[in-house]
């Protein structure tokens, strides 16, 4: 008796993907923050498979190597001319063989790795479906309305399934069935390797055609069982950029539903892009336009966007986010960015920090309740709690050769146009005059001037702009002034 648990999962991934015309493999294309390999990956292993194998071929390096980053407990095989996918499946099981890996313990399961819409769910059905109906094969197909491209599912009079019919070997009658072949596949493995032994290269491809093994198994007797997917977008294959896109919009409204449904409010789904690493707590609301990347969190009661792309960033509960883009950030409980916020890695901000309009900020801890308002550049900096860094100061940490580092103490108050030139250190509570160039420490409470004495030329414009519309008005000034100190002493 055999488990229904698969002994092995065999990913097909060896094709080159011409119609992406990249210099990346097909199979690496991201949607939603996870490879298409990443996603089939993610599906098999919720069948938890004792075996998963990879056949790569084209960019098998960079294939290979993502493989064991994402999947280190998976194992590749490599095919090195794509003679079909019969061919790269017997491949698969040969290195298996050579490995001394059995495949008699359950089904052998087959997917292809462009199909990242692909759930778990649906190869339960599968495996289900192979198991209670004793199936030596058993065929995940789809219903399209559009069939155009895929192998037909051909099925006799019974209705149980009779072969599968590349759409470039079909005759006109088979081109109007509708029902599907997903490239998916469950196998009794005894009878799947007697079959793929027997294939040859007679078809319009001059391939060896995996479908072909169900016509086999049918003419030896066996039974050939088939499990349709009630939702036929998971098994949409990724082939070009349209296609990629189109699965990247399904994958964003299946992520949106699932943590609207958990609490989350998103106001405008169709901009909202989520990676599927991003953790959101109940009560935040997303506003139009926000992309979250990457292992991003959000806590309760945060509000992001709009406009906004948070990359691997942590967001505190109840704080709000307008208009950033923010990558290995973390930002406070109840704290303000935004709008037009840049904050780079490193950047950490307290409970009720504020980084505001057109601020740039990075690796830099700005302390809780600091703010830092407007039009300002605080890098490789410690901001103390409570400290306010004045509009347009400039935290001047590169000499041109090293980076160094500024710290500003507690509840201190930079003046407007303040340049803090690194190395320096600001005291608790300490001021510094608004446009002062800072280079010396200065001491707690002291108040730091660096800045030339302002002197006023008298009568400047007239005699070197004679003329001009502002020598006019300083005359007409001037002439103001004067007869209203006649009147005065009058
Ligand atoms: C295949 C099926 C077709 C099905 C369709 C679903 C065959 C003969 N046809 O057609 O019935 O409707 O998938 O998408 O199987 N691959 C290899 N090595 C090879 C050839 C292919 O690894 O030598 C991989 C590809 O990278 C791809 C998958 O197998 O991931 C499917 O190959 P592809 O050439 O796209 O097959 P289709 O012609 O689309
Ligand atoms: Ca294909």
């Amino acid at each position: 008796m055999t488990s229904s648990r698969p002994s092995v999962v065999v990913i097909l991934a060896a094709g080159e993907g011409k119609r992406m015309k990249s210099a990346t493999p097909k199979v690496l294309h991201a949607v939603a923050g996870r490879s298409l390999l990443g996603h089939v990956i993610e599906a098999a292993s919720a069948i938890e498979p004792q075996h998963l194998v990879v056949v790569v071929g084209h960019g098998r390096d960079q294939v290979t190597a993502h493989v064991s980053e994402i999947a280190p407990w998976a194992h590749t095989v490599v095919q090195e001319t794509q003679n079909g996918t019969g061919h790269a499946l017997r491949i698969a099981l040969d290195d298996l063989g050579s490995r001394g890996i059995s495949t008699a313990e359950g089904p052998v399961v087959v997917l292809t790795g462009d199909t990242p819409l692909l759930t778990g769910q649906t190869l339960a059905g599968l495996l289900l479906e192979h198991s209670s109906t004793h199936a030596a094969a058993t065929v995940l197909t789809a219903r399209l309305d559009q069939p155009g491209g895929y192998g037909r599912i051909v099925r006799d009079g019974q209705g149980s399934v009779n072969a599968i019919v590349e759409e470039k070997d079909a005759t006109d009658e088979q081109r109007q069935i509708g029902e599907i072949n997903s490239g998916m596949y469950a196998f009794a493995a005894d009878r799947l390797i007697e079959c793929l032994t027997g294939l040859t290269t007679d078809n319009a491809q001059g391939e060896e055609y995996l479908t072909d093994v169900i016509g086999l198994l049918r003419e030896a007797g066996d039974v050939v069982s088939a499990s349709m997917c009630a939702d036929p977008s998971e098994i949409l294959g990724v082939n070009d950029r349209v296609q990629l896109a189109e699965a990247a919009a399904i994958m964003r409204d299946r992520i949106n539903e699932a943590w609207m449904r958990s609490g989350v409010s998103i106001l405008d789904s169709g901009s909202t892009w989520l990676d599927v690493d991003v953790d959101i707590e109940p009560d935040v609301t997303i506003r139009p336009q926000v992309t979250l990347r990457g292992p991003t969190s959000v806590a309760t009661g945060a509000l992001i966007g709009p406009g906004t792309t948070l990359t691997s960033c942590e967001v505190g509960a109840g704080a709000e986010v307008i208009h950033t883009w923010a990558e290995l950030a973390v930002i406070g409980e109840g704290a303000k960015v935004g709008p037009f916020t840049y904050l780079r890695p490193g950047t950490v901000l307290g409970i009720g920090a504020k980084a505001g309009a057109y601020v740039e900020i990075k690796n830099s801890v700005i302390g809780d309740g600091a703010k830092v308002p407007h039009l300002s550049y605080v890098g490789d900096a410690e901001v103390g709690e409570g400290s306010n860094i004045g509009a347009a100061t400039v935290f001047v940490n590169y000499d041109g050769v090293a980076k160094h580092r500024t710290v500003v103490g507690s509840h201190a108050r930079v003046g407007s146009d303040t340049m803090l030139v690194a190395p320096v250190t600001i005291g608790d509570g300490a001021y510094t005059a608004a446009g002062s160039v800072i280079t010396d420490d200065v001491p707690p409470g002291a108040m730091a001037v660096g800045r030339a004495r302002q002197r006023n030329i008298d009568d400047w414009v007239e005699r070197r702009r004679p003329g001009s519309a502002a020598a006019e008005a300083a005359a007409l000034a001037k002439q103001q002034a004067s007869s209203a100190d006649q009147s005065e002493q009058a």
